[in-house]
């Protein structure tokens, strides 16, 4: 096993679990591993069990990287923003209502991290953890996790959770699985994707809106508090409506754009433009495209299959614009150098937010496990050409 100087270096804070969480498998010069098929080449680090890069081709015949994140590896611990670039969080993603859940009539507490809500399972997710490096190899890497009991404030039993990332033919594969080791608990885990189809290299606009985005079988989605928190009321968009997705293929993510509620969609009291909520996936057949994301200046096209039932999609409304595109394969130089308002969307595959609170969705057996029961997410992400 060899690593570069600089990377043990930078690694110093961390170096102990760096070193231990790669042994027998080293990473790249750049501490990133990398695997690859025909039209697609992903690189990951075990911080978070993160993709770093993701190329696909686009409509010239370049492999451009459509995903979020840095170029050095040692930013993502130390970031101050850290939007959980296309990590895994958990045991717990999104949000938990007023920080507290019951389990055969005992209440829990957790962390309220996010207002009066405890917001991917509190200050010691595991977007924030280095994960171990279990499995390599050209086409597939997995990455795996012991979470002890109350790691995270209010989370009991131990979990162990592993995630495989693959490629195949144009297309990323992710599979969770997460055993529950002693006692009941709540699981929900999903891939925290950020893209942008253009890599910041629209010179037009480094903006989102100008996307496409279908959700065949998601006319429903969940409405939401000033806190972006699940009231547990199900909508259903009328067709041409802001939160519609579902009505046509053809439909721009910025097709409401100039609607006054578009700014304020997504809650913070009007200061939130565009989308931060939950849409369910409704009677698709099995193995259904469920998500075409695309853009015409590219020219590529992400078609999303998943055996969650629903999406959460962020419209990156918090990105204030004070972060640079801090990677060499994105931007344009002078210009798109910073990560603004609205330059990213975030496609998240799970199940129903806060589902633990509302009993009446019915999830409650699909995100709350007992010792040897196991949760599993089988995702995937399939490049084309629009
Ligand atoms: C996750 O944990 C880190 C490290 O403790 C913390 O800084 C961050 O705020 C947490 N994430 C969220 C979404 O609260
Ligand atoms: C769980 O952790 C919190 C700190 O995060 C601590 O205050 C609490 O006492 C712990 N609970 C138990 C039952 O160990």
């Amino acid at each position: 096993m060899r690593f570069s100087t600089t990377f043990i270096m930078a690694a110093v804070a961390q170096a102990a679990a760096v070193v231990r969480q790669t042994e027998g498998f080293a990473p790249g010069a750049d501490g990133k591993y990398t695997i690859s098929a025909p039209g697609i080449k992903a690189q990951f680090i075990p911080y978070g069990a993160t993709l770093t890069n993701l190329f696909v081709r686009d409509k010239n015949g370049d492999d451009i990287d459509v995903v979020l994140g840095y170029d050095d590896i040692d930013y993502y611990p130390v970031d101050p923003g850290h939007p959980v670039y296309n990590a895994i969080p958990g045991r717990y993603a999104n949000r938990i209502g007023n920080g507290k859940y019951s389990i055969d009539g005992v209440e829990y507490t957790t962390q309220k991290n996010d207002g009066d809500n405890t917001l991917h399972s509190g200050t010691n997710n595991w977007s924030f953890r280095f994960w171990e490096v279990t499995a390599l190899s050209e086409d597939s890497i997995t990455f795996s996790i012991l979470d002890k009991s109350n790691s995270s404030q209010g989370f009991f039993g131990d979990v162990k959770s592993s995630v495989t990332y693959s490629v195949t033919d144009s297309t990323w594969k992710i599979k969770i699985t997460a055993d529950s080791l002693d006692q009941k608990t709540p699981i929900l885990l999903t891939q925290h994707t950020y893209f942008n189809l253009d890599a910041y290299r629209n010179p037009a606009t480094s903006l989102i809106w100008d996307h496409t985005l279908h959700l065949p079988y998601s006319s429903r989605y969940l409405e939401a508090d000033q806190g972006a928190l699940p009231t547990g009321k199900i909508l259903t968009a009328a067709p041409g409506s802001i939160n519609d997705f579902a009505s046509s293929a053809n439909l721009k993510f910025g097709h409401s754009r100039d609607d006054p509620k578009f700014q304020g969609n997504c809650g913070a009291n009007g200061a939130c433009e565009g989308y931060n909520g939950y849409w369910l996936i409704e009677d698709a057949p099995e193995d259904a495209v469920v998500l075409t994301l695309a853009s015409e200046f590219s020219g590529v096209k992400a078609e999303l299959r998943t055996d969650q039932p629903g999406v959460v999609i962020y419209s990156c409304s918090w990105m204030d614009g004070s972060a640079d595109v801090k990677k060499s394969t994105q931007g344009l130089g002078e210009k798109n150098n910073k990560v603004v308002k609205s330059s990213c969307v975030a496609i998240e595959a799970q199940d129903y937010p806060d589902g633990i609170n509302k009993p009446e969705w019915g999830r409650l057996e699909k995100q709350i496990f007992g010792p040897g029961e196991r949760y599993v997410q089988e995702t995937s992400w399939t490049f084309g050409l629009v």
